[in-house]
């Protein structure tokens, strides 16, 4: 089939690939992260400690170019998705992207809000919430939950985009890659 006309900018596929690099550490390092902070051994707390530190800070960069993406995508709109898709696809399609930019901004800012509202846990600059262990236990849970969703989505987009890319044998991939490496 031939490629879309109307494919996705350099700078969104760019946005694209680096947002979904800094989530996989991410979510790697915070499952690796919160395991280490509950070991019995002093040494693999004091790793897990510093590997959250890192991972607050991906976590806030994460927060910073998903909102650079979603105004990019305001200002571009969204290129047309494959033309044989039904209805039902696109709305489903539209809908997990919508769900991934929803989880981009909230699954960071429950973060935040967890580190900012139980003292001594903030390795970035805290929100003014004060001490407030309650706010902090429900944007932990709300975190963990949302990560669990990220997963789920991040499964159905690669199981999709091998679907077009084996059974379709369309360019929906090539859509989301770098030009010079696009299929004509
Ligand atoms: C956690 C990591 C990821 C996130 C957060 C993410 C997010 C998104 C979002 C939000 C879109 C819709 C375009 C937009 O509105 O900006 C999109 C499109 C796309 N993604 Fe991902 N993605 C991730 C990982 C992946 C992976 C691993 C693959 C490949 C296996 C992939 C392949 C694609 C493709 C091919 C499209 C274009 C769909 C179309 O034809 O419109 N993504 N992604
Ligand atoms: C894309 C961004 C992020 C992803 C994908 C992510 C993912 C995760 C995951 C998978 C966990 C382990 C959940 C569990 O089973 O307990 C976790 C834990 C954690 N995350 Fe994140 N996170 C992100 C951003 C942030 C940010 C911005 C902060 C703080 C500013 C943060 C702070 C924490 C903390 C403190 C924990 C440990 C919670 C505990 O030990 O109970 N995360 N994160």
């Amino acid at each position: 089939m031939a490629a879309d006309p109307c494919p996705y900018s350099a700078p969104a596929i760019a946005l694209h690939w680096a947002i979904a690099l800094l989530v996989l550490l991410n979510l790697g390092g915070g499952f690796v992260a919160a395991d280490l902070a509950g070991a019995e051994d002093a040494r693999a707390r004091a790793l897990g400690r510093e590997l959250l530190g890192l991972h607050q800070w991906l976590g806030l960069v994460v927060l910073a170019l998903a909102l650079l993406r979603l105004l990019l995508r305001l200002a571009e709109g969204l290129p047309p998705l494959p033309r044989h898709m039904t209805p039902t696809e696109r709305r489903l399609a539209r809908a997990a992207h919508g769900g991934f930019h929803l989880l981009l901004l909230a699954l960071p800012l429950a973060g935040w809000i967890m580190v900012s509202a139980r003292s001594g846990l903030a390795r970035i600059p805290a929100l003014p919430l004060g001490h407030d262990p309650p706010l902090a236990t429900a944007a932990g849970a709300t975190h963990a939950a949302l990560a669990s969703a990220m997963v789920g989505l991040l499964l159905l987009q690669v199981a999709a985009a091998l679907k077009h890319e084996l059974l379709d044998r369309d360019d929906a991939f090539g859509r989301m890659w770098p030009r010079w490496h696009r299929r004509g």
